[in-house]
């Protein structure tokens, strides 16, 4: 969604600004805006279309000064124009928002009947309006006057906020949006994402809901709405810039899909116990006798982290033979569950922010669940209202289709499964060995996959690119590998694509199949093999094109299909690591070959802070 940064310091902020959007393009947006105190002065530049248009603006007109604020904005009131961009200004107060304001309405028609001169669609002018009548009220100044205004303000917001009148400051606000500020000896910076900061400091400081903090060069000042001061602390974040450049690669989603060995890597580091066939467990939060009392659980996501989640039900079930629920967040959230007491809630989010998923976990927890998240993201809102945070360690993903944070969530999940079942009781001395021991090779297999399969991938989507449809089959854990496969390539190709059960082909899809329609079987060497096996004769028999993903040497695969991917023979929790791979490589490469904008498909955004 929409981004957010401000610096305040001693270089010329434009660059800065710039820079720091270009960071956050990933989120997703349809125009763009810099106000910066110039001269006595706030002056704003703002575009439609991509940040180009922007650095453009700035080009023909430079505005130069030390204290500015930038956005990018994904419309929601309002369509994208340049009047609806932000920075919006009202007398000497400019201001940029993320979230949306419930109340806008009625505020809109009190701001109007008091004289207010409102000139866009959105519901952040208003912020501004609201701001600047709250100055001409008031004698405290800026602070006061945000302070005053956010009182009247429902709903989401990530605020900053600068006067004409008050140079070299910065006033940001945070409830229910991301909002983090980065700390440096002579500047300071605020962001609605860690990567806009990271070229800038590692150090930096979350803001809670219901923070307000008054940036000045080199620090920060944190309190509550009513004015109490809190101290937060800041956090050395671990990721390099480095991380969040293309390395070469045309793409992010193709760097990111190359990066998964080394994710997954990073995921296990420290957290494997070989000898022992176990899990370090000390990040789970919970106590042994948690772990054999728990009575259910429930995975909580959205999206892709859905997908994840629901291999993760195969996990919890299969490993640590507890009952599992997986649910889409947006459906839980409002529905009221039973739940309670005993009932283990995971939310699933790389983000650590999307809504839906953060509402449903907090109306669990409301109801006496306990809460792990599984995140990517330090300090993000999820894992803050969680009772613990397992976290992944993917690195920054700046694709919009999750590629790297999918598998290393996976890896997660089995982890915890393998602890879960080790504390329950259901995973033996041996089994559990084994695991742990393919746990460990899976960088390399990983690997190996990604290598060795990219150029058939290729070959396969040269063929198949103008299909207008195409289906993905899986049963058992790879039956959300098939859902995962069908969402990466309608999210970055546009191709109509369905993931089905393999199961349930004959109850309605097959229809579908004719000689125009690319079927991908997920079909590794497992417990459910030979039934996808006949799955896949079934399609070849409507003439399907039949794509297989197999394991190596399946000559069954290769005597009914027009093409087999073939993937290493592993335990079977472990095959949707490698099977996702060439699914991945394949909307990557279909989407390459159309032309979209893949790291930033249409409509899109990374982080969904909207309901
Ligand atoms: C698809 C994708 C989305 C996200 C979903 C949840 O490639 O990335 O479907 O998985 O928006 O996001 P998080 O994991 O941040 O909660």
């Amino acid at each position: 969604m929409c981004g957010i940064v401000g610096y305040v310091g001693t270089e010329n902020t434009a660059p800065i600004l710039l820079d720091g959007l270009r960071r956050l393009e990933y989120r997703g947006y349809d125009s763009a805006g810099v106000a910066i105190q110039s001269g006595g002065e706030i002056a704003l530049a703002r575009a439609v279309g991509k940040l180009r248009n922007l650095e453009r603006a700035l080009e023909a007109n430079p505005i130069r000064g030390t204290t500015g604020i930038g956005h990018t904005r994904w419309a929601t009131h309002g369509r994208p124009s340049e009047v609806n961009a932000h920075p919006h200004l009202s007398g000497p107060v400019a201001v940029v928002h993320n979230g949306i304001i419930e109340n806008h309405l009625a505020l809109r028609a009190r701001l109007v009947e008091r004289g207010a001169k409102v000139v866009s669609d959105t519901d952040t002018e208003l912020v501004a309006h609201l701001i600047h009548e709250k100055l001409r009220e008031g004698h405290g100044g800026l602070e006061d006057a945000v302070r005053r205004a956010l009182r009247e303000l429902h709903g989401a917001y990530a605020l900053a906020v600068m006067s004409r009148d008050e140079p070299g400051r910065i006033i940001v606000a945070k409830a229910s949006s991301p909002l983090v500020l980065g700390l440096a000896d002579d500047a300071t910076y605020c962001g609605s994402d860690i990567p806009a900061l990271l070229p800038y400091t590692r150090r930096m400081v979350f803001l809670e809901d219901g923070d307000l903090a008054v940036l000045e060069r080199g620090t920060a000042r944190i309190t509550r709405l009513d004015g109490t001061p809190v101290e937060r602390p800041s956090k050395e974040i671990d990721w390099s810039p480095v991380m969040a450049e293309k390395a070469g690669f045309k793409h992010f989603m193709l760097k990111e899909i190359h990066e998964q060995p080394r994710a997954i890597e990073d995921t296990l580091r420290g957290r494997l116990d070989r000898e022992r066939g176990d899990i370090h467990g000390h990040e789970i939060g919970l106590s042994e006798d948690d772990a054999r009392s728990i009575r259910r659980v429930f995975l909580l996501a959205c999206g892709t982290s859905h997908h994840a989640a629901m291999t993760g039900r195969y996990y919890l079930e299969s490993i640590a033979r507890v009952p599992t629920t997986v649910e889409l967040a947006s459906e839980f959230r409002g529905r009221d569950p039973v739940i309670g007491e005993g009932d283990l809630v995971i939310a699933v989010s790389q983000s650590g922010e999307t809504l839906d998923t953060l509402v449903a976990a907090r109306e669990a927890k409301e109801r006496g669940a306990k809460v792990l998240a599984i995140a990517n993201v330090i300090g993000s809102a999820i894992p803050r209202m969680s009772d613990a945070a397992f976290y992944t360690h993917a690195g920054p993903e700046i694709g919009v289709a999750s590629t790297k944070c999918f598998t290393t969530q996976l890896a997660n999940l089995l982890m915890f499964s393998i602890w879960l079942g080790r504390r329950r009781g259901t995973l033996g001395d041996a089994d559990a060995r084994a695991l742990v021991e393919q746990l460990a090779r899976l960088p390399i297999l990983m690997k190996d996959v990604v290598g060795g399969t990219r150029q058939l991938v290729m070959n396969v989507a040269k063929r198949y690119r103008d299909a207008r449809d195409v289906l993905f089959l899986g049963r058992g854990l790879n039956f959300p590998m098939a859902l995962e496969g069908a969402l990466k390539l309608k999210e970055v190709s546009y191709v109509h694509a369905e993931g089905y059960a393999a199961g349930e082909m004959k109850h309605g899809p097959i229809a579908l199949i004719d000689s125009a329609v690319p079927v991908f079987v997920l079909m590794p060497k497992d417990r459910w093999y030979d039934r996808t096996l006949g799955n896949l004769q079934e399609a070849k028999a409507r003439e399907g094109q039949v794509i297989a993903i197999a394991t190596e040497g399946d000559e069954s695969a290769h005597a009914v299909s027009e093409d087999v991917i073939e993937i290493p023979l592993v335990h079977e929790a472990l095959a949707p690591f490698l099977t996702v791979l060439p699914l991945q490589l394949y909307a990557y490469y279909v989407a390459d070959l159309k032309g979209t904008d893949v790291d930033q498909p249409r409509n899109l955004a990374k982080t969904v802070t909207v309901e």
